[in-house]
């Protein structure tokens, strides 16, 4: 693998820290834009549990080929490791977030497999110091005002809504930015096409996490092109709401 690998959306995001605001170093390119800005243009970010190692890196590539080119691979599955290791060293021109990291020594397993990002359902203190030690970008869970307070106070202002939907939705997210306009969410849990455009286009919404773009089916089936035809639909919704 070269190691400058410019894709159809961009040269590779290798390497972040969220606490910093420390922009990303990309492919000896230099500093460009931040893993931030790489998952606000994306808009959707993909939450997939691959059942099985071999098809990380098609369903990914699917992905990238429909515009999306930002995944969330969660360990929730054995393969859910070895898949994040597998698609940060094959699809290079794909920002790899290794999601459903729920223990300290997860942070520094997915940094070793090649994740730019780790995300959590929930939050807790060692989590984000394990996130620290590991410097790894990381946006943690929260369903309340007490959790997000929590994360605010250890300089996490990006975090994850989650479950969106059970948690109050838009409304809970509208009410949360009126004492912390700081805050800016990727919700995720309950988001569909359907509902996509009231999330995005709020301006604390950065973006969106969802499973709907990789069905089961279609992953055990191996119907790549139904994976591809999702993001694509997805892409066009995207840039359509944002303008893009
Ligand atoms: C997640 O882990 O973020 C959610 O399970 C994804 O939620 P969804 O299946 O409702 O999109």
């Amino acid at each position: 693998m070269t190691d400058v690998a410019i894709g159809r959306y961009g040269p590779r995001v290798t390497t972040g820290h969220m606490a910093t605001g420390r922009f990303e170093r990309v492919n000896g390119i230099g500093l460009m834009q931040g893993y931030v800005e790489r998952i606000r243009r994306c808009g959707v970010v993909p939450v997939v549990t691959v059942p099985d190692i071999e098809a990380a890196v098609p369903l990914t590539q699917a992905l990238a080929d429909g515009g999306i080119d930002v995944v969330e691979l969660t360990l929730r599955t054995a393969a859910g490791l070895k898949a994040v290791e597998a698609v940060a060293r094959q699809c290079p021109d794909v920002l790899v977030i290794a999601g459903t990291l729920t223990l300290p020594e997860h942070f520094a397993a997915v940094k070793e497999a090649g994740a730019a990002v780790a995300v959590s359902p929930g939050f807790n203190e060692p989590l984000h110091h394990a996130a620290v030690a590991a410097d790894l970008p990381w946006l943690p869970g929260i369903a309340t005002a007490s959790e997000l307070m929590s994360a605010m106070a250890l300089g996490r202002s990006l975090v994850k809504f989650f479950p969106a939907g059970l948690a109050g939705g838009v409304k809970m997210l509208k009410a949360l930015s009126g004492p912390f306009p700081d805050a800016t969410f990727c919700p995720t849990g309950g988001v569909d096409p359907d509902n996509l455009k009231d999330y995005l286009t709020l301006p604390q919404v950065v973006c969106v996490g969802g499973s709907w773009l990789v069905p089961l089916k279609a992953v055990t089936e191996r119907n790549w092109g139904q994976i591809r035809t999702l993001a694509q639909e997805a892409r066009d919704r995207v840039d359509a709401l944002r303008g893009n």
